[in-house]
């Protein structure tokens, strides 16, 4: 069995943030969102895998290299332009060669991983496994009909959605479905769409079986997204993840699960309140109020400032009295002020930027 990330895409969803590097490596929970997918691949069993690559590429190849920190093979292809999820695949064809192959969306979070789709595999040799999960909004996904078991349509991004079964981003093909993706013609969006791949298989009498998914999963398409999969990471994160490698003065208030980093410190009269992870380095100083659901990045110095539910990226410098609530703050952003007791802001701010509030 291979693996097969994709971390092309155009990413417009999330361009107007002006990060540096690929979208693939912003930190979820301070883990690049790619490191995630790798693990539940690791997990699976699987250790050949591919990386396809996209216009904006920065970032994947120092971050994962050939792979063996992880104890993992990993080649990467350049797609270039995104052309759809099927021509990802068809670039990938002499790497994925007669193996079959699981198929994992960069961008996307699951709790339960990718182990369930192989042991379906493994127990019932279907010639393809897909994920589906109920969601509120269907119209944004690929959606599954289904009755009982059985597939009766499957739609990319319907405007009148037949169910609210939403494909999520991980896939497991045998490899017949290369025979599909070699005869697919763009779709109106001048995609080659996975989706219609899979109808097609569908249809021409291939065994499908869909997996639900237990437990939750995040497509990490825009901010809001990215927010919410940091606090759900957070929340489902063992005790033992949080490691406490740094300094809590013995009149700071420390709550909860907090992980702080190599050198990391929180002085008197600061508090910290789980789930939160604070990187390598981070100072937290002066009345600092930080969590619950706050990821700081390495070297992060927050003074005096209160912090919810957000994600502040490397070197950030946030000096209060701000209250932040739902925020990503770039790498080596300063960010200063705020009224005392004001009412809380929420705030996407790209790398670098200088803000004083
Ligand atoms: P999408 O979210 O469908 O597309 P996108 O990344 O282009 O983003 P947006 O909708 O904001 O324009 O992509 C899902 C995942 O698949 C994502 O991790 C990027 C990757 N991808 C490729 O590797 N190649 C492709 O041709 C496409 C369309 C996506």
């Amino acid at each position: 069995m291979k693996g097969l990330i994709l971390a092309g895409g155009h990413g417009t969803r999330l361009r107007p943030l002006t990060f540096t590097g690929n979208k693939h490596m912003i930190p979820i929970a301070n883990q690049p969102i790619l490191l995630y997918g790798l693990r539940h691949l690791k997990e699976a069993g699987i250790r050949e895998i591919a990386i396809i690559l996209g216009p904006i590429q920065e970032g994947i190849q120092e971050a994962i290299g050939d792979g063996s920190i992880f104890g993992l093979h990993v080649e990467y292809i350049v797609q270039g332009e995104p052309k759809g999820l099927a021509h990802a695949v068809l670039c990938a064809r002499s790497f994925l060669a007669d193996d079959p192959f699981v198929m994992y969306l960069g961008d996307n979070l699951l709790q339960q991983g990718v182990r369930p789709f192989v042991e379906r595999y493994e127990n019932s040799h279907p010639d393809a496994v897909i994920g589906a999960t109920p969601v509120a909004e269907p119209s944004h996904y690929g959606v599954v009909e289904l009755d009982g078991d059985r597939i009766v349509s499957i739609e990319e991004k319907p405007k009148h959605p037949k169910s609210d079964l939403a494909l999520i981003g991980v896939y497991l093909f045998t490899p017949a479905i290369h025979d599909i993706i070699a005869k697919l013609r763009p779709s109106r969006r001048g995609e080659l769409e996975i989706t219609e791949a899979i109808w097609q298989f569908h249809e021409s009498g291939a065994n499908i079986a869909v997996q639900r998914v237990d437990g939750w999963w995040k497509d990490t398409g825009r901010p809001e997204d990215l927010l919410e999969a940091n606090e759900k990471v957070l929340r489902s994160l063992p005790p033992g993840a949080f490691e406490r490698a740094g300094t809590i003065h013995a009149s700071a208030t420390v709550r909860g699960s907090v992980g702080l980093g190599l050198g990391a410190h929180v002085d008197a009269g600061a508090t910290v309140e789980g789930p939160t992870v604070l990187g390598q380095r981070v100072g937290i100083e002066g009345s600092a109020r930080i969590g619950p659901s706050v990821a700081l990045g390495d070297g992060v110095q927050v003074r005096d400032a209160w912090i919810e539910r957000s994600i502040i990226l490397e070197g950030a410098q946030i000096e209060g009295p701000v209250h932040l609530v739902d925020s990503i703050v770039g790498r080596h952003v300063t960010l200063r002020g705020g009224a005392p007791g004001g009412s809380p802001v929420s705030l996407i701010v790209g790398d670098a930027a200088r803000i004083q509030l």
